[in-house]
């Protein structure tokens, strides 16, 4: 079964660690971060934007997948399938497809509209039991011209957002989506320790996880970061595994053409890494 998200961050805060929220394509993400999961005795988030649920062909085809695949395998330890960076729309579709967690991201409405749209979907999917991750973002941050050094949230406005009784709350603190480029200033702990203070204690997610330094992740882990987004760092190793397979020629050999094969070293590359993050997050061993 799957489960709601709301338990597992909160043991995670509690326990002073991070859940990894990793990004979902197909069935072989699924199937690989699941295994990882499993094998490293660790609860797990898959998320879901809205453009990969377009291209899994949409929420309802999703939750039968997931619903099957993790029966399938005999997952044990808790799952939750969340809708990431969702809009208004798509946060009602997938509670009501069989979500057991949502992000509705307002950030990009004005403050009030964030507000008033964040407590219409949290009543929405609290009477259904379904966890929600709201985001603030705000002063953009800009330094220099240098316009990819991430959002930086108002802790005031998080304390708002956190006040309608968001389960978890993304709040920019100059993390990015995607690879972090050279010049990149790092994360905003002084801001984070604000955000955790007028949040009384409430889970963090810091989303952009791929490409963060160690030591920067598990400072943000001691300052009440529980949740921690990855996408780019999977389709990476799963592009690197597939690119060798196919330099080395192995496609050619003998039924080395077979998906089954030719998918197998990238699915083994997403399941070693997201088992690396699981122990690097200290969620491994947890589920236990
Ligand atoms: P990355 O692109 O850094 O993996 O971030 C993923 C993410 O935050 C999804 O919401």
């Amino acid at each position: 079964m799957l489960v709601s998200a709301k338990e597992m961050l909160q043991k995670a805060h509690e326990g002073h660690y991070a859940v990894g929220a990793f990004n979902i394509n197909n069935l072989e993400w699924t199937k690989s971060i699941l295994a990882a999961a499993q094998e490293a005795k660790s609860p797990v988030i898959l998320g879901v934007s809205e453009g990969a649920g377009k291209y899994q062909c949409g929420y309802k085809t999703i939750v039968a997948m997931v619903k099957e695949i993790h029966d399938y395998m005999g997952i044990t330890v808790p799952v939750a399938l969340h809708l990431d960076h969702g809009s208004f729309d798509g946060a009602k579709a997938c509670i009501e497809a069989g979500f057991t967690s949502v992000m509705f991201d307002g950030s990009h409405y004005d403050f009030e509209e964030n507000v008033a749209k964040s407590k219409e979907i949290l009543e929405f999917a609290h009477s259904r039991g379904i966890s929600v991750e709201c985001e603030v973002g705000g002063i953009g941050g800009e330094e220099d011209g240098v316009t990819s050094m991430g959002e930086v949230a108002s802790p005031e406005e998080c304390g708002q957002i956190a006040a309608l009784g968001v389960d978890f709350l993304a709040a920019g603190i100059g993390n990015i989506h995607g690879k972090y480029p050279a010049n990149w200033a790092g994360l905003n702990f002084e801001v984070l320790g604000k955000i955790q203070e007028a949040t009384n204690g409430l889970p963090l997610v810091l989303h952009g996880g791929s490409g963060i330094p160690a030591d920067q992740i598990a400072k943000a882990i001691d300052l009440g970061v529980s949740k921690i987004n990855v996408n780019t760092e999977l389709q990476l190793v799963f592009a690197a595994a597939t690119r060798k397979y196919i330099e080395e020629g192995k496609d050619l050999q003998g039924k080395g053409y077979d998906p089954r094969k030719l998918l197998a070293p990238g699915a083994k590359a997403i399941q070693e890494k997201v088992v690396a993050m699981m122990n690097q997050f200290g969620s491994a061993g947890k589920a236990e």
